[in-house]
């Protein structure tokens, strides 16, 4: 079985486990603090078990890099690393707000350059994206790529949650000359997005953002010809660390990047 068909049958087995717990009191289950950092739900719970059977159940030899479980060695012969955010956009999830996702992806190396396979899946409808290395991105079986024309309404997708004042003051001319500024609070399902289209650049400059939460979404911004920077504005790539903690800028083409990046405040 090819990674992806593994990633996009792990996904649809989320979805089933969780599409009719999101918003539920029994969603919020508190775990304790899971390893990456924040308070693992029973949502959460739920849902990187769905993950962690099927990958057993299949014997899929591997290292899973999972937000709440951790590193979990599935084989003494890893052919490489899924990096599991089963639910990305908790909160939204815990109060049933119908934007969350599940984001899974699989990396050769301990490296977000190394990843082969990515599949984010929007967990209040089921609809699914994906993309593997040199194959494209899609969405629901159609191949997607990013906004390339001029756009009818720019939209401006900023994560600004916990910001600092300085960062806050460092972006305020892009919240004051644009008025379709957009945060919907579930990062990979917003790279998914951007990936398809519905918005011209997703900026995200907290250096708050895990490697779980932007691993699906390199790989599918990528295939679907979008640029991946740091806030260097190099190309985007780290180590798969639970200590690391990563800003980055997707942008649909070199003029919006060119042109918000002159909007703020150095
Ligand atoms: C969160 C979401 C959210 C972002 C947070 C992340 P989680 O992921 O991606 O959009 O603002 O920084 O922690 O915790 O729901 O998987
Ligand atoms: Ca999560």
């Amino acid at each position: 079985m090819e990674v992806l068909e593994i990633l996009r049958e792990a996904s649809n087995r989320i979805y089933k486990n969780v599409k009719d717990l999101a918003g539920t009191n029994d969603a919020a289950g508190d775990f304790g603090v899971g390893a990456g950092g924040d308070i693992s739900r029973n949502i959460d719970i739920v849902a990187e078990k769905t993950v962690l059977d099927y990958l057993k159940e299949i014997n899929f030899e591997c290292i899973v890099l999972g937000e709440e479980c951790g590193r979990v060695e599935l084989s003494k012969n890893p052919k490489g690393f899924v990096i599991m955010d089963a639910i990305d956009g908790s909160a939204n999830a815990v109060r049933g707000v119908p934007f969350f996702c599940s984001s899974l992806a699989f990396a050769t190396e301990n490296k977000l350059s190394s990843i082969t396979d990515g599949v984010i899946t929007n967990l209040s409808n089921g609809e699914m994206y994906w993309a593997s290395k040199n194959k494209g991105a899609f969405y629901n079986n159609k191949q997607i790529k990013v906004h390339k024309k001029d756009p009818i309404y720019k939209i401006v997708g900023i994560n600004t949650s916990g910001s600092s004042i300085e960062l806050m003051n460092k972006l305020h001319p892009i919240f004051e000359n644009y008025n379709h500024t957009r945060h919907f609070g579930a990062n990979a399902l917003e790279m998914a997005m951007f990936a398809r289209g519905l918005m011209d650049i997703f900026i995200d400059l907290r250096n708050k953002i895990r490697i779980q939460d932007i691993a699906a979404g390199y790989v599918i911004v990528k295939e679907a010809g979008g640029m991946l920077l740091d806030a260097n504005l190099n190309p985007l790539d780290t180590d798969l660390s639970y200590e690391t903690r990563v800003s980055f800028i997707a942008a649909a083409n070199q003029e919006i990047l060119d042109e918000i990046m002159s909007q703020i405040n150095s």
